[in-house]
């Protein structure tokens, strides 16, 4: 046992090269590197309620809380200082204020259009992304309106175009349509410019799977289906090529940048995206890749820092120019 260093064979192999000899070392490594992330390719999503002196922990997602405006602006200020380059903001609203319609949604007066406000007044460097879907909104929990137990898609993009002008007019820089529906990037960017903000982006979730991973964020909004799923827009898990297609349609309708969501476990969409586009192309770490790597952290099952961080220099090697996650701040934090 306490001899086996004199047993050991050490006769060098005569090998061509050594790829370990540029892990020698913190620093080769450092000189190595191919991928570098950074806060600059961060966007911290953030949830709103109703109310004042609200910051409510999220119970499926650790580290997350329901943020009343004043926590909202308070936050927005805290992740400009720490040199968060933009938000993404999702409202969590009461039942009784939510309709087949989501009439809610294009209320100039609505709890989204003051956040958006309360985000800009607070920090105005800081770039306030819109989510524009009607699920926050619709007491049917879908992404459009729902009849006879279809999701009907051309009056749905008539609202979402409503939604996207009611945000763009309280001083949102990027609207973000999450609902699926067939021509609502081209649809919204002519409701954009007609009312006169040609300079709004539209950062397009354009390859969105019907993923078992956004459980958490359904239960923070409560906005999960009330009946059916969203398999009939959001794509099939099973399908590359059509995000491909998928991709080439939003660029040609106007997207300024490309998303994918969920960006676990969909690595090779983004890498897909990144060759057939030279739009940005962004990913979503959603609440599901969050929340599971949190949990086992918390059980000391492993490393959730560097298990996040690890997540998400994936995504970003795989092609995504940025990320939309829930570890931007503390990555911030920590970074
Ligand atoms: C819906 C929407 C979803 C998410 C963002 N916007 C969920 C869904 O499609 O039901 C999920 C985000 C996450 O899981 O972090 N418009």
């Amino acid at each position: 046992m306490s001899d086996w260093k004199n047993t050991i064979d050490r006769t060098p192999l005569n090998l061509p090269t050594r790829p370990r000899r540029n892990r020698r070392s913190d620093a080769i490594r450092r000189l190595v590197r191919e991928t570098h992330l950074s806060v600059d390719d961060l966007i911290q999503p953030l949830f709103v309620v109703p109310g004042e002196g609200r910051e409510e922990p999220i119970g499926a997602m650790p580290g997350c809380a329901h943020l009343s405006l004043d926590r909202l602006a308070a936050k927005v200020e805290r992740l400009a200082s720490l040199g968060v380059p933009a938000v993404a903001l999702f409202p969590a609203l009461p039942d009784d204020i939510k309709d087949p319609v989501g009439t809610e949604s294009a209320n100039p007066e609505g709890l989204m259009q003051r956040a958006i406000r309360a985000c800009k007044d607070a920090a105005p460097g800081v770039m306030v992304v819109g989510d524009v879907a009607l699920d926050p909104y619709s007491s049917d929990g879908h992404d459009g309106v729902v009849e006879d137990g279809e999701i009907i898609n051309d009056p749905s993009v008539h609202i979402l175009c409503e939604m996207a002008v009611s945000q763009a007019e309280a001083g949102v820089d990027i609207i973000a349509p999450s609902d699926m529906m067939d021509g609502r990037v081209g649809a919204i960017r002519d409701a954009l410019d007609d009312a006169g903000h040609t300079d709004v982006l539209i950062l397009s979730y354009c390859a969105k799977y019907a993923s078992a991973f956004y459980g958490p964020f359904r239960e923070a909004l409560d906005s999960a289906p009330r009946a059916g799923d969203k398999k009939t827009y959001q794509m099939d898990p099973a399908n590359a090529r059509e995000a491909e297609r998928e991709a080439m349609l939003d660029e040609e309708e106007g997207a300024d940048i490309l998303m994918v969501k969920p960006a676990l476990p969909y690595l090779d969409v983004i890498y897909r995206l990144r060759e057939v586009s030279n739009l940005p192309i962004a990913a979503y770490h959603v609440s599901g890749g969050y929340a599971s790597l949190m949990a086992a952290g918390q059980r000391g099952w492993l490393d959730a820092d560097k298990a996040l961080a690890e997540a998400l220099l994936g995504i970003k090697r795989a092609g995504a120019d940025m990320i939309l996650t829930y570890y931007a701040e503390r990555f911030a934090e920590r970074a």
